[in-house]
């Protein structure tokens, strides 16, 4: 089984570069005429117009066999992803994300199966996204694989990098539909067949599954393990992506089932050390730059970052493409960030109708920009006021951009990072009992799962 071991991929930067490297930057140095934003640079690696939406909606390379496709590749998954959040990783906050770091890898809000089946109408409001978001995976929540396939070939044509499955969603509500969100680790095979109907209709794109580590009195390693071996060995799916934590479905809300069942990092570990061939990204908990680095090191394939990405951006997002991809640093600043985004609101404002998107969805995101930083408070005190009466965002910027300090506006993200380390003291990681052992690996072996890496 070592041997299998030997998959070779790419080095994250830090482990080559100091965090406080100065090596200096590419970015243009044309000026952008403004009075809102005087000193704005444009950015020069905008890739397309950022009110262009995305309609790659050519034909996708086919292939007789999704699983036969995924298994040939070398897939390899993001060292940085943004975790999907509902109501935060909308459009608004992608974009936002995406001018503040190109290589950290978005997910959307999950998208429930039936939503895209049933209102085909609306299906660009649902799932059209500007083209510089790349890459982006599309999440979807349901538990029909036929359901499941016909929404993702419904969201093929949008051109999604990958296509992710919810099965860690505690919500009643959602749970209440049946087998859903974490209930279906439940039912593994369930699971499988799901992500092998997605991947048929989608041929040549991933399909991933975001779990937790187990569900109610189902937590133990073994169960995990077993959710994995029965997932991977039904379906081309490569990559796992852990929120280290359980799932209680009865009695906590879903913001209670973020924080206290606990953190247990080494079963992800473990499933690193057990499948040499699947990849694993580690998401729960992590909420600094210089964790996500030591995940890394420490042999997690990704790490994922949810509610600190969306509180912080600037102080997580700022840094991905430095420290965690080796990127020279930009010098972008927060005001560079605020004159494209103000272009993209602008012109996605009431694109669907009117107040689909209104002005306060789109500053909604911006409202974490400036986290623990000088006069933060009352700006989005004044943003709150401005918002009763502005017309477009770029007004709402003009009335209370002033209250923020220059050396706010004007500096690069900052390079601190806690130290406080979360993944030298992990227990001992969990190992099957010799019976599970032989009894897992039985079931590898027979779905040809390890045979097709060999
Ligand atoms: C507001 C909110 C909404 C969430 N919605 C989803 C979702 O739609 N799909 C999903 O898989 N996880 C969802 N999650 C869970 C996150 O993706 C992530 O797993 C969790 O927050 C733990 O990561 P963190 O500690 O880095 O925040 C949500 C979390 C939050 C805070």
């Amino acid at each position: 089984m070592a041997s299998l071991a030997a998959v070779t991929r790419p080095t994250p930067a830090f482990f080559f570069y100091a965090n406080n490297s100065s090596r200096v930057l590419h970015s243009s140095t044309s000026q952008v005429a403004g009075i809102l934003f005087p000193c704005s640079r444009k950015l020069s690696w905008k890739r397309a117009s950022i009110s262009s939406i995305s309609h790659r909606r050519e034909a996708r390379t086919t292939v007789a066999s999704a699983a036969i496709e995924r298994r040939d590749s070398s897939y390899s998954p993001p060292w940085f992803s943004v975790a999907p959040m509902m109501d935060w990783t909308d459009n608004h906050y992608r974009t936002l994300a995406r001018l503040i770091s190109r290589r950290a890898w978005l997910y959307t809000e999950m998208i429930v199966a039936d939503a895209i089946n049933h209102q085909q109408e609306n299906l660009d409001r649902m799932l059209e996204y500007p083209e510089f978001q790349h890459p982006i995976v599309l999440q979807l929540g349901g538990s029909s694989p036929e359901k499941l396939s016909k929404a993702a070939q419904l969201a093929k044509t949008y051109g999604y990098d990958e296509i992710n499955l919810n099965c860690g969603c505690p919500s009643d509500k959602v749970a209440g539909h049946g087998c859903f969100g974490a209930s279906l680790m439940l039912d593994p095979q369930l699971v499988g067949r799901a992500l092998a109907a997605i991947a048929e209709g989608c041929p040549g794109i991933p399909v991933t599954v975001k779990c937790r580590i187990g569900v109610d009195h189902f937590d133990t390693y073994e169960f995990l393990y077993n959710f994995v071996a029965t997932v991977a060995s039904m379906s081309p799916t490569e990559h796992f992506i852990i929120h280290s934590r359980k799932a209680i479905l009865k009695g906590l809300s879903p913001a209670a089932n973020r924080t206290i069942p606990p953190l247990k990092y080494e079963f992800v570990y473990a499933l690193i050390n057990d499948f040499p061939h699947l990849k694993f990204t580690l998401n729960g908990g992590i909420d600094n730059i210089h964790q996500v680095c030591e995940g890394l090191k420490k042999g997690a394939h990704g790490v994922m970052l949810g509610r600190a990405a969306y509180n912080s951006p600037w102080a997580i997002l700022g840094n991905v493409d430095n420290v965690v991809y080796g990127e020279a640093r930009q010098g972008l600043t927060r005001r560079q960030v605020l004159e494209q985004y103000v272009e993209y609101a602008d012109a996605n404002l009431h694109k669907h109708g009117f107040k689909k998107p209104s002005i306060r969805h789109l500053v909604k995101p911006l409202l974490h920009l400036f986290h623990a930083e000088a006069g933060a408070g009352q700006w989005r005190r004044a943003v709150d006021e401005s918002l009763r009466h502005s017309e477009d965002v770029r007004s709402l910027m003009k009335e209370t951009l002033s209250i923020l300090p220059d050396f706010v506006l004007d500096s690069p993200p900052p390079l601190e990072f806690s130290m406080e380390p979360v993944f030298c003291d992990l227990p001992p990681l969990p190992r099957l009992s010799s019976t599970q052992e032989h009894e897992s690996d039985k079931i590898v072996e027979d779905k040809g799962l390890l045979c097709n890496h060999l």
